[in-house]
């Protein structure tokens, strides 16, 4: 299988096989979902395959693609944003999966929906407000990387999401799971994290329902238990992962979960709905995810839900994520993979994101696995698709 060989200089236990709910992966080494708006009307085209299936080849185990609007007018705002909504996104992605399967790779479908977010200046469908639970786009003095102006702009209230609006939005990501099997994915991710529309259900802050959408935190999880299980049915016995995060675009500092306890009482519908496995989104693979004990979000996850947990953030650079950037700074390449083998070891994760990393160099595996040192991300990749 080409790339399948990676030479294993350093002896990595990372580049161990994994099997995500029954998909063999040839090592841990997760490429992080990341959008790169390339995808002129949604579709994407040769390069968006090519870098793809560059990944792939250079052995990723699995990759996770950026994020995908899901069949809804206000899923997503930025023309260049991808969809899973009809044939001709279907066959762009079609020619995108096979591409990775011919070079030995898997490859699940990251499906999204912005929510509060969305900002329907300049997207495709500028006469469609952004959908929002409770009608809050967030806390008005949380730490943001925009402008005054433009959080000036997002701030009033607007109404919240009726019941029917909730219904099809459902649905449109029952479509999209559909559309990413007619398009030859291996599994779906649900972007369920930073404060887009899953998340903004999931959150206190954002969530003010009273009705059966709102409440506690088992209560909150309910909108994405059901999306949960609808995707689960349109994708058959095929890997559901979901991606969950503390941070909120709205407000970096922001919590989903105060408690352990409270993470689990949020995290629990989703693993009785039909989660597979948890994307832990974290700025840093490492950082505490709560007073009191070093144990990270991934490791949290893993011990509350039993589930496999993929972990994320920082890895081969010296600095983390800094979603105030947009990951446009030019950051040192670093090994800091001992580190990461380390809380492997200590059962903190089973998968390992790499994102930066993974966009700046394709060689980035076979570069590590040999000694070699790793590349400074350059942000000028951030403009083209290495
Ligand atoms: C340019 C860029 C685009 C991103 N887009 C997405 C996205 O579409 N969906 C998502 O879940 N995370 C997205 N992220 C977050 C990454 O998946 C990852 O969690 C984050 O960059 C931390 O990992 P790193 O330190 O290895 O870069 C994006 C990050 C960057 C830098």
């Amino acid at each position: 299988m080409d790339g399948a060989a990676v030479t294993d200089a350093v002896n990595d236990s990372l580049l161990t096989p994994f099997s995500l709910a029954g998909v063999s992966l040839r090592n841990r080494y997760v490429m992080s979902p990341m959008t790169r708006e390339f995808s002129s009307d949604g579709v994407p085209g040769d390069g968006v395959a090519g870098y793809y299936e560059r990944r792939a080849r250079h052995g990723f185990g699995l990759i996770v693609t950026e994020g995908i609007g899901v069949d809804d007018a206000a899923a997503v705002d930025k023309p260049g944003v991808p969809l899973l909504a009809g044939a001709a996104s279907i066959a762009g992605w079609k020619r995108v999966t096979d591409r990775v399967h011919a070079a030995g790779g898997v490859i699940v479908a990251q499906l999204w929906h912005q929510g509060p977010l969305r900002d329907p200046r300049g997207s495709r469908h500028p006469q469609i407000e952004a959908l929002r639970p409770s009608g809050i786009w967030g806390p008005a003095q949380g730490l943001v990387s925009i402008s005054a102006e433009e959080r000036a702009y997002f701030l009033p209230e607007t109404r919240p999401m009726s019941e029917s609006e909730i219904g099809e939005v459902i649905l449109a990501y029952g479509r999209a799971a559909a559309a990413a099997v007619a398009a030859g994915f291996d599994g779906v991710e649900l972007h369920g994290g930073h404060g887009y529309l899953l998340d903004s259900f999931m959150w206190a802050q954002t969530n003010r329902r009273v009705d059966r959408w709102g409440g506690d935190a088992r209560a909150r999880s309910s909108f994405a238990a059901e999306v949960v299980h609808l995707v689960r049915g349109a994708i058959g016995l095929r890997p559901l992962m979901y991606r969950f995060s503390q941070h909120k675009q709205q407000d970096y500092k922001a919590r989903l979960a105060q408690t352990p306890d409270e993470l689990g009482a949020t995290l629990e519908p989703l693993v009785e709905a039909g989660v597979d496995v948890f994307d832990a989104s974290s700025r840093s693979f490492d950082l505490p995810a709560f007073e009191g004990s070093p144990m990270s979000l991934a490791g949290w996850a893993r011990r509350l839900t039993g589930r496999p947990v993929m972990a994320v953030g920082g890895v081969g650079l010296g600095k983390p994520f800094r979603p105030s950037e947009g990951g446009g700074a030019l950051v040192e390449g670093v090994d800091n993979l001992d580190r990461v083998r380390e809380r492997f070891a200590a059962g903190e994760f089973d998968l390992i994101g790499v994102g930066r990393a993974a966009l700046n160099d394709p060689r980035w595996i076979e570069r590590i696995a040999a000694g070699e040192p790793p590349l400074a991300f350059d942000p000028a990749n951030l403009l083209r698709l290495t």
